[in-house]
This record gives C-alpha cells, sequence and structure tokens, in this order.
C-alpha cells in the first residue's frame, strides 16, 4: 500500500514539475489504475415513524386520529375523540358517543356514535388534522368515511329511535377556513344499517393553510362513523393513499439507493408482543389496525409495507424491511435500561412464520398465499425484496441470541436468497457491538448494522475505520449514523462536514462498506423528540438541513470503483480529506473533498495516467465561512451548494474553501 501510494507521489510530482505553484498539500489520483469495485448503492435513506414522521408526515392523510382508536396507553389525555369536536351548529344539540359492539373490521375496533337531539342547523364533528388542515385553492380532496344509521335511543339521553329506516340521514362534509367561511361541501345521505363507505371530493374555493374538516348531520337521530379521511389527490406521482408530495420528492432528490424501514426502536417495540407486525399494515385500509407506537403517539398504518414498497420502486430504491429478531427494546416502556424481554419461545414458530410470510408477500407469485395480499393491492409484480434487517441496536443477551438464530436459520433454509442484516448495538465500539459482530461472524450473516451518533471530530479521527475490516466477512450497513454537535439541537455546518468526511471513509472502502443511511430523515416542527434530524417540515413547508445537502451530494455522486487517490502534506490533525470513485455509467471521475478548517487550502491536484489535453469539471461547491452555520426554517439557506464549470488539464490548483465539502466532477 505504502510503496504503490510512494511511486504515485513520485510520479505525480513528475507530471506536476512546471506546475504554477507548490501548494501543500497535494492530491494525485491514479486514473489509469484499476480500482477497486465497490458498493453503487453506498447512500440510502432510514425511515422510522418518530418525530410524526409517517402519520402528520410523509403520510398525505390530514385528518388526526380517523378511526377514533387513540387511547391513554399513547399521552395520557388521549382518547377517542382526540382531534375531534362536537359541532352544533345554529341551535343543534348533540352528542358523540363511542360504540365498539359493531366494528367496521375487528382490527378497527372503535367508531363513533353522532347522536343528534335537535338538528338546528347541522350537528357533528370537526377535526383540524395535525395542527392544521392546509388546503389550496382548486386542488382536489378525497373525503371517505364508513357509516351506517345508528339508533340513537334513551340510554342515550337521545330523541329516541330513528324509526323510519327508508329515510336516509342527510349529511354535509365540508373544508370550513379559520373564519367558518365554507370553502368546499357536499351533501351525502347515510342509508342502512350495514357499514357503507362513502365518498366524494371537496374542491376548495381559496387557499387556506389552517382549514377544519367538518362532518355534519341534519336530521334529528344517529349515525355511527369509522374512518373519516381527507386526502390530497396531489400526492407523490399521484398515488391514491400516497405520501406527501413535497416532502416525498425531498427524499427521491436524495437519489437514495435503499431504504430501510421502518425502524429503529420502533420495529422492537415497547414490549415482548409489542413489535411492528408488518401485517398489521397491509390490506384494505379499514382492516388495518391502529397503534400506539414507541415514540408514544398512534401510527395508522396506512403508510404501512405496500406503500414503502411502493415508494421505494417510484425512487429507484432497495427496500430494507427489518424485523424485530423476538426480542423488545432493551430500553422501552417501562423496562429498567437492559430490560430486554424475549418472546415466549413457545410464540416464536408463529412470529418466524410471520417473517416468512413478509417474504413471500414481496416476493411471492400472484396466486401464492401473501402474494395474492400484495397482487390484491395492485401489485401482481414481485416486489423483488433482497434484504431484510433481523434486530435494531439490541442488547446481545442469552435471549437475543437464541432468537436471532432461530429466525436467521430458518430464513437460510427457506429463503437463502435474501440477504440478513445482523446488528450490533447502539455504539461504535463496546460489548453489544464486540459481542453483534461476534454472532454475526459465528452464525455466517452476511451482513451487520452498525450505529453511531457522536461528536464531530469523531469523524475526524476514524476515517480510516473500515480500511482494516475484513473483507472475507460479513459487510457492514453503517444504518444509522450522525455528528452531534455539542449542542445537540442544531444540525450545523460542522456536523454536515464531519459526515461528509465519514462518508469518504465509507466510499474508500465501499467493497466492505454496503449502506450507509443517516439517521433520522424526518422531524415535524412541533413534534420533534429526537435532534438532529435531516429533514425538518411543517403542514406546509420542508426545511433541508446543510446535513441533507451532504447527503444528497453524495447519493447523486455515487460511483462503482474506487480509485487511488493519495493525499499528501497535510499537518497532522489537519481536517482534510477526501474519496475518488469512477462511475461506469457516465464514465466521470467523482473526487470528493471535506475540509474542515476554518481556513481556505489550496491543494495540486494530479491526474496521473490523464490523458492529455483539457476535460470538462463541474465542481459544486457546499462551503461557510462559519462552521456554527445553520440553515433555518423559512430564512434563504445560509449554506448551499454552488455548482460551476470550467476545464482544467492533468495538474490544476484549486482552492478548497474553509468548512467545505467540494464535488469534483470530471469528464
Ligand atoms: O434514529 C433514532 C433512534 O436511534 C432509532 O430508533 C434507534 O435505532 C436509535 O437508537
Amino acid at each position: 500500500m505504502k510503496t504503490s501510494s510512494a511511486v504515485l507521489l513520485f510520479t505525480t510530482a513528475l507530471l506536476c514539475a512546471g506546475a504554477a505553484a507548490v501548494a501543500s498539500p497535494s492530491l494525485q489520483i491514479d486514473l489509469a489504475a484499476p480500482g477497486k469495485a465497490i458498493s453503487r448503492d453506498l447512500v440510502g435513506v432510514f425511515f422510522e415513524d418518530l418525530n410524526y414522521a409517517a402519520d402528520g408526515g410523509l403520510y398525505a392523510e390530514l385528518i388526526q386520529n380517523r378511526s377514533f382508536e387513540y387511547t391513554a396507553s399513547a399521552q395520557a389525555d388521549w382518547g377517542p375523540f382526540t382531534g375531534w369536536k362536537l359541532v352544533q351548529n345554529g341551535g343543534g344539540v348533540g352528542q358523540l358517543g363511542l360504540g365498539d359492539y359493531r366494528p367496521l373490521h375487528p382490527n378497527n375496533p372503535h367508531y363513533l356514535m353522532l347522536n343528534v337531539l335537535t338538528a338546528g342547523e347541522g350537528v357533528g364533528v370537526a377535526n383540524s388534522g395535525f395542527d392544521q388542515i392546509p388546503v389550496k385553492q382548486g386542488a382536489a380532496y378525497e373525503v371517505t368515511f364508513w357509516a351506517y344509521q345508528a339508533f340513537m335511543g334513551a340510554k342515550w339521553g337521545g330523541p329516541g329511535p330513528r324509526i323510519d329506516q327508508a329515510t336516509p340521514m342527510p349529511v354535509t362534509v365540508r373544508l370550513e377556513g379559520r373564519d367558518g367561511r365554507v370553502l368546499a361541501q357536499a351533501r351525502l345521505e347515510i342509508a342502512g344499517r350495514a357499514w357503507t363507505k362513502h365518498t366524494v371530493t371537496l374542491t376548495p374555493s381559496a387557499s387556506e393553510p389552517e382549514a377544519r374538516f367538518v362532518l355534519l348531520a341534519h336530521e334529528a337521530g344517529g349515525v355511527a362513523l369509522d374512518m373519516v379521511s381527507l386526502f390530497p389527490k396531489d400526492t407523490f406521482k399521484g398515488r391514491a393513499n400516497g405520501l406527501r408530495r413535497d416532502l416525498a420528492q425531498a427524499i427521491a432528490d436524495l437519489q437514495p439507493k435503499f431504504m430501510r424501514f421502518p425502524g429503529g426502536c420502533l420495529v422492537h417495540g415497547s414490549g415482548p408482543r409489542d413489535f411492528y407486525n408488518w401485517k398489521d399494515s397491509v390490506g384494505p385500509l379499514e382492516q388495518r389496525r391502529d397503534k400506539r407506537n414507541l415514540w408514544g403517539y398512534y401510527q395508522t398504518h396506512g403508510l404501512g409495507y405496500f406503500e414503502f414498497f411502493q415508494f421505494c420502486e417510484d425512487i429507484g430504491a432497495k427496500p430494507l424491511p427489518v424485523v424485530s429478531a423476538g426480542v423488545c427494546c432493551q430500553h422501552a416502556g417501562d423496562s429498567p435500561g437492559r430490560g430486554q424481554e424475549g418472546l415466549p419461545l413457545d410464540e416464536m414458530p408463529a412470529y418466524i412464520q410471520d417473517i416468512l410470510d413478509l417474504v413471500e408477500w414481496a416476493n411471492g407469485p400472484a396466486d401464492s398465499k401473501w402474494g395474492a395480499v400484495r397482487a390484491a393491492a395492485g401489485h401482481p409484480e414481485l416486489f423483488g425484496l433482497k434484504y431484510l434487517g433481523v434486530g435494531n441496536e439490541d442488547a446481545i443477551t442469552p435471549a437475543f441470541r437464541e432468537r436471532f438464530k432461530m429466525i436467521f436459520d430458518a430464513l437460510k433454509a427457506k429463503h437463502p436468497e435474501i440477504v440478513v442484516v445482523g446488528t450490533s448495538g447502539p455504539f461504535h465500539s463496546g460489548e453489544d457491538f464486540d459481542n453483534g459482530w461476534a454472532l454475526v461472524r459465528e452464525l455466517g450473516v452476511p451482513m451487520d448494522d452498525e450505529h453511531y451518533y457522536v461528536p464531530p471530530q469523531w469523524f475526524w479521527d476514524n476515517l480510516s475505520r473500515y480500511d482494516s475490516y475484513g473483507r472475507a466477512g460479513a459487510q457492514v450497513y453503517v444504518g444509522e449514523y450522525a455528528a452531534h454537535d455539542q449542542d445537540k439541537k442544531r444540525s450545523t455546518l460542522r456536523t454536515a462536514l464531519a459526515e461528509a468526511a465519514g462518508l469518504t471513509g465509507f466510499e474508500r472502502n465501499g467493497d466492505v462498506v454496503r449502506f450507509a443511511s443517516y439517521a433520522p430523515l424526518l422531524a415535524r416542527r412541533g413534534h420533534t423528540q429526537w435532534h438532529p434530524d435531516l429533514i425538518y417540515f411543517d403542514a406546509t413547508s420542508v426545511y433541508p438541513t446543510i446535513n441533507y445537502h451532504v447527503q444528497r451530494l453524495f447519493g447523486c455522486n455515487a460511483g462503482d470503483t474506487a480509485l487511488p487517490a493519495a493525499l499528501s502534506g497535510t499537518a497532522p490533525g489537519q481536517r482534510l480529506t477526501c474519496s475518488a470513485v469512477r462511475d461506469s455509467v457516465s464514465g466521470d471521475v467523482i473526487v470528493k473533498v471535506v475540509n474542515g478548517e476554518d481556513r481556505a487550502c489550496t491543494i495540486a491536484v494530479a491526474l496521473a495516467g490523464a490523458p492529455a489535453g483539457q476535460r470538462r469539471l463541474v465542481a459544486t461547491v457546499l462551503a461557510g465561512a462559519d462552521a456554527d452555520l445553520v440553515n433555518e426554517d423559512g430564512q434563504p439557506p445560509a449554506v448551499q451548494p454552488v455548482t460551476e464549470e470550467s476545464a482544467v488539464g492533468a495538474c490544476f490548483e484549486r482552492v478548497f474553501p474553509a468548512n467545505s465539502l467540494t464535488i469534483l466532477r470530471l469528464r
């Protein structure tokens, strides 16, 4: 290694003899070298439903608590009517009741009983969504709800049964502005005792960031209501039950090569029977189970496995679902630190079958039991699942080992084509890290998931972390990482550059580091539970961080061959690093240079083995004078990438600004 670098340095010194200035440091890239094959899929995303990332976030549903399933198990003051208000217009009098004896589906046990004592100008319910419901003039919003006519007798204090079943209950659904102005409305009728789905489109006459949805009944009597939904038609790729366009686009713009989901800690849950169950997240919406998630709020599963896989397909990312290894989170619920609990062993066969069924759901033919569920949802083609995470930064206890091995063995026997990703604790080193890796090696697990949230300097001090990893064993997935500044709540340029430095190390070692994903991905303002995050948002806007730009620059400048790149003449401890790759698709050579110092650095760059003459250089620079800079919500970005084009010869000098990431794309 050392010898070839020295030869390269000597050669480039000759190559650059006569260059205008003798600069220090210098960077020599050997374009003639065969290089080493690396992962094309290095940069991806990790989606977890925390910080209201799914419901109230990426999932475009605008109604909160649409199926009346909230309970105090998520938050002490929550209940079935959280998010809902009784509306009594123009002398109307009514009550809200909770039904559970004629459920729409066993997975969806509760529903609203609306008891109208005096109709007045309408009695009903209003919902203001997740903080607010933004609507746009002229855009289409689909209202759906399930209902039947309920007979609200004396026990409800009602006027008595509405005897005449032949007379339907007239109802209005509308969007109202803050001032009560009606922006759109439609009339429907609820008839009969069978649950029936109603659908109508509302098109607001004006834009309103804080609208509310209202459903009003217009005669005395009762109706039962469930799955009351307001959904924009303008979703990402126009998908029904789809994703918020701006947020999904922000993720797509990263050009992620894979997506890990649905967590994180959310996967293994707060107790041994609280795992995320993928089966609760597929099939008709009204049959999906609402669930309190580990992060203390409700997930409808409306953004479920079908939607995750479809999104992956839409953005060209490989799906990487994660399942619990049969143990719950060691820190979750009321457990005391390492209070991990395992699923009782006699329940493991059924749990393992669920995991095998997941593979069949994704990859099985449309006439297989679970492939048919996928096909019924509109996707007879196979999803092509290849990677499956088992476990999430679990404590590597005997309970974990036993259950992980059971799952791994079953997958290996039934689906040897699936690449299982193991886990090695929440830190970059230590007991669980060592034991997790030891287990992966012992069982021959093909990939292992490492997590680290560390100070920025850690990345600079560990640039060569993966240089010494064995190439013969498991590959590495850096499933969660981020630089946390002293003030953890800020995504500064310093943290972004530290992550960029880390990424150069991943890329240089892309023959063993297969995947890497920053964490967490999304956070809604006002509901942010973890700092920092990659993309912040509110009801109407998306706020990418500087760190987002780093991920995007690496995602959009991937290569498949790492080229030898020797940086010399740096001062001890100088925060300066690089990687160089070739992209066989475009033929471009892409050099990434990170300068983490507060001063600019001039580097003499030499392209050894390059044909004579000029070549086009597209340089993209992400830089700021102060490493503490932050891109503030709603403000012009303090730091954003700037691209310029020029032509360079085989040797050139370039100034790399203070606190910068520079992408040099050589054509
Ligand atoms: O990314 C946030 C959390 O960090 C994840 O849920 C967990 O895996 C890790 O501890």
